[in-house]
């Protein structure tokens, strides 16, 4: 499953944050900007939501600005399709390798940082391919309306519908 990970925030004093990030197994760095309310990957011409897919590398990921909604579908998980909201200053949303993966910006953009996890036969190649969900029937239906939706979180409209 995907995790949510808090971490040490040292010092908050009046205009100053001062945080530890650090995902000690992270052994490559890679920051993502969205100047509005990007898609990545973007969806095909015909409108099909597409999908990163990493085999061998775990991301992690961090908003350092603006919001950003993920959109995680994986095979072997109970509940297959998930939605999670990432924050400026919120958690590091870790998603295993094997998880299709996308991720829409908040109307002003986001910066996104991931600590990823490269085994030693990750390649850029491999890892970047973009999967068009219109071409794999599974992660069509999986993600359509015929089917359960979402499990949504960080959405505080639905966090208020649930007892703590
Ligand atoms: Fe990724």
């Amino acid at each position: 499953m995907f995790e949510l990970i808090s971490y040490e925030k040292f010092r908050n004093t009046p205009g100053v944050k001062f945080f530890d990030i650090t995902i000690a197994t992270s052994n490559a760095r890679d920051l993502v900007i969205h100047d509005g309310p990007a898609i990545s990957p973007n969806n095909t011409e015909d409108n099909h939501w597409q999908f990163y897919l990493h085999p061998h590398q775990e991301d992690n990921l961090l908003a350092l600005s603006g919001g950003r909604t993920f959109y995680l579908v994986n095979f072997e998980w109970e509940y297959p399709f998930h939605m999670v909201r990432l924050e400026g200053n919120g958690d590091i949303l870790r998603i295993p390798p094997g998880t299709f993966h996308r991720s829409v910006s908040d109307p002003n953009g986001s910066v996104v940082l991931n600590q990823a996890v490269r085994d030693e036969v990750a390649t850029l190649e491999g890892e970047f391919r973009v999967y068009n969900s219109g071409t794999i029937p599974r992660l069509h239906h999986i993600t359509s309306q015929a089917t359960l939706p979402p499990m949504m979180h960080g959405f505080p409209e639905i966090e208020l519908r649930r007892v703590a």
